[in-house]
């Protein structure tokens, strides 16, 4: 066979392959593992929103539609800007792309250049670095610690800050920590990229996952630098429906566009229709939001304390669906622990490694409070 690249050769392969093959065996097996591993909501889209899914199709919305976006996509998404978070954006300062996940893509790839360096914080969700060093960067990763709340010290973030560095990555409520930033520590982040005239590239995907506090947009503090990264799969349970959102500098957002059009012409055209549905018609989406977020949040109260109470130590997390919990009681290589709870307690957590986590292990709440509870008495029985 003719030779691959070496860019997509050097693309490190994931770490957590041998645990998921392995429970993949265990499930072929017939062994009931429960799955704590994942990344999306469990629930199904509101319904108002598969109607506008099904009146997409009825309507015929089968075409190729702008690649940034329809305009009226665009339109929904400045007004949840300027209604949720004070942000005031035209459309043209709007990229609609598949998922939030090609929104970082194209960021990354319109800013950096070899050898620049994006400063984010660890643990870090498993995609930033790949997607950084695709485009020629280099990832510097801020350690932030349990005892902190995965706060990031500030200080920390300053000092790494060097000449190469282009651009800040803020993510919260973190995947995989949970982690919500308080308002004072987003302002302070934000006030060091404007010091060191860096982009401020806010994921804040997990904005409506939110238990205590409130959240804080860093676009507020320095919207002319900013892009803000967003999207439908998490909030409204849309994952697979593929949409993403940015919206920042009229430019950058422009550059982001130029390189879709030639990847992928954009989003699904039905799925584009659908969320307009999500983000405008407000009332029937908070209501869904207020039923998903209560659910979340009772799921974290049971895992959190009883992760606790058997000796796996977790901080309480404010947001998103995930709690990172100490596993070097059952071994100290996060690695060998993952593998230790799936074979003998029959729970799938995913281990801390590509999250720059050594020693922890991400659990997802995504599933319901009785496999929640039924994970723990596993656990515990196998902890004896
Ligand atoms: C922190 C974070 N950012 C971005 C994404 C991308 O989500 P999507 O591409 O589904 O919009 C995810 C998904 O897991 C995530 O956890």
């Amino acid at each position: 066979m003719p030779g691959l690249s070496e860019r997509v050769k050097r693309l490190k392969a994931s770490s957590t392959i041998a645990f998921n093959t392995r429970a993949e065996e265990l499930r072929r097996e017939g062994v009931d593992v429960i799955a704590m591993t994942a990344g999306e909501p469990d629930f199904q889209p509101p319904e108002h929103v598969m109607e506008a899914a099904r009146e997409a199709i009825a309507r015929g919305l089968t075409k190729y539609t702008p690649s940034e976006g329809t305009l009226e996509l665009r339109r929904a998404v400045c007004e949840k800007f300027s209604r949720e978070n004070g942000l005031s954006y035209e459309p043209d300062q709007v990229i609609v792309s598949a998922g939030g996940k090609q929104v970082l893509y194209n960021a990354f790839q319109a800013v950096l250049e070899p050898g620049d360096e994006v400063v984010l914080m660890a643990p870090t969700w498993v995609s930033y670095p790949p997607q950084v060093e695709l485009a020629g960067g280099v990832a510097v990763a801020v350690r932030t610690r349990p005892e902190d709340g995965f706060l990031p010290d500030v200080e920390a973030v300053r000092e790494a800050i060097g000449e190469r560095t282009k651009v800040l990555l803020l993510n919260s409520p973190s995947n995989p920590t949970g982690a919500v930033y308080p308002p004072q520590l987003v302002r302070a982040l934000v006030e060091l990229a404007v010091e060191h005239d860096l982009w401020v590239f806010s994921d804040d995907l997990y904005e409506h996952l939110i238990y205590e506090g409130t959240f804080t947009p860093s676009a507020r503090f320095a919207p002319d630098r900013t892009l803000v990264v967003h999207g439908a799969s998490k909030g409204y349970a849309l994952t697979g429906w593929r949409i993403g959102y940015g919206a920042g500098p009229g430019e950058l957002v422009k550059a982001m566009n130029r390189l879709q059009s030639q990847v992928t012409s954009g989003a699904n055209s039905l799925a584009q229709h659908a969320t307009v549905a999500a983000l405008n018609e407000v009332e029937k989406t908070r209501a869904f939001m207020t039923m998903t977020r209560e659910a979340y949040r009772q799921r974290r109260d049971v895992l959190v304390d009883g992760l606790n109470r058997l000796g796996l130590s977790t901080p309480k997390p404010q947001g998103a669906f995930y709690v990172m919990a100490d596993v070097t009681p059952i071994d100290p290589d996060e690695g060998k622990a993952a593998l230790r709870l799936l074979e003998a307690a029959r729970v799938a957590a995913v281990p801390g490694t590509d999250f720059l986590a050594p020693g922890q292990a991400r659990f997802s709440y995504a599933t319901s409070l009785d496999n929640v509870r039924e994970a723990l008495a596993r656990i515990e029985a196998f902890l004896g």
